[in-house]
């Protein structure tokens, strides 16, 4: 019987143009432990998660090497190796120095080796998404992204993507190499990027929202969001992640879990159809807030 729970609901978006995605996919940076480190609590219900992807149209993976470090990558070859239809995309860029720390490094040998590094890990012969995670201050931007062509004329990878960037700096990077995707912090409470999203939208360029299901202080008993889930029967960030699917074509959102009942929640989202009137009502609701 086919599985009613199915990402293909959310619409596809192919990737720099030429490979097919769900739009709807799924962050791996909460397979990891507390703090983004080390192992995770349950590995055996991180890997059911992990194995479940495809089972409900999930084929869009957003990883990093610098989450657990190495264990999500790890995990993921451990569950769903040689990932058959699976797009594997993978981030560089960070150095991890404990629970929650993070410190960017683009030095360009040392993203070029960690990219190589990553290939390894996942067992894969070219990294079909490469995403330079952080742009470092410390370092020339033109050599960051010079990296980043090296790489894509090499074949380490076959398509390259930003984090948390401007306009000004996709304008700066793309005049380098194609940018395919950026992955800006995006939710139905945080809207710092609709600059990102728009400019992403008129260059067909994929727009990853992290922490896609917050929805803040719209969570409360008696708000539009709250009046909207009870008539849709769906939770809070059910709706606030059928909000983001809506609002936009190129919308990619990666929600994050290490739990199967929760992928599965997220995963019926996709087929939540939110009306015209529901979809503006949230929009209004979360400018106001914010
Ligand atoms: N580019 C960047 O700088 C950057 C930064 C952060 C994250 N990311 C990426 O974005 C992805 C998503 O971001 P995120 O993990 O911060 O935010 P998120 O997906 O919006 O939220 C994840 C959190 O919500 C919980 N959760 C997930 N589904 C749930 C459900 N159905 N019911 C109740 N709780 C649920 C998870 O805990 P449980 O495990 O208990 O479900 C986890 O604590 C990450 O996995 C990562 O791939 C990128």
């Amino acid at each position: 019987m086919t599985s009613p729970l199915n990402a293909a609901a959310s619409g596809t978006f192919k990737v720099g143009g030429e490979i097919e995605i769900n739009r709807l996919g799924f962050g791996a940076m909460r397979v990891t432990g507390e703090g983004i480190w080390g192992p995770p609590a349950d590995h055996a219900e991180a890997i059911r998660t992990l194995k479940r992807l495809p089972e409900v149209g999930v084929n869009f993976i957003d990883t990093a090497n610098s989450y657990g470090p190495d264990i999500s990558e790890q995990l993921l070859r451990e569950a769903l190796h040689p990932y058959p239809g699976l797009l594997i995309a993978t981030k560089g860029g960070l150095t991890r120095e404990g629970p929650n720390r993070w410190t960017p490094k683009g030095d360009p040998a040392y993203l070029i080796d960690e990219a190589k590094k990553s290939l390894k890990k996942l067992g894969v012969e070219q990294i079909a998404l490469w995403q330079l995670h952080r742009i470092d201050p410390k370092v020339p931007r033109a050599e960051q992204f010079g990296a980043v062509k090296q790489m894509l004329d090499e074949g380490i990878i076959a398509h390259a993507g930003l984090s948390e960037v401007s306009v000004a700096e996709i304008e700066a990077a793309s005049a380098v190499f194609p940018v395919a995707t950026v992955q800006n912090r995006y939710n139905l409470v945080d809207r710092g990027s609709e600059d990102v999203l728009d400019y992403c939208e008129r260059e067909s360029i994929g727009f990853i929202p992290w922490a896609p299901l917050a929805s803040g202080n719209l969570a409360r008993p008696g708000s539009v969001l709250d009046d909207v889930a009870k008539a849709l029967g769906a939770t809070h960030s059910q709706v606030a992640l059928a909000w983001v699917l809506k609002r936009s074509p190129v919308m990619l959102p990666i929600p994050g879990t290490s739990k199967v009942s929760h992928l599965e929640d997220n995963v019926a989202a996709a087929s939540i159809s939110l009306s015209d009137d529901a979809f503006a009502a949230l929009d209004a609701a979360a400018r106001r807030a914010s």
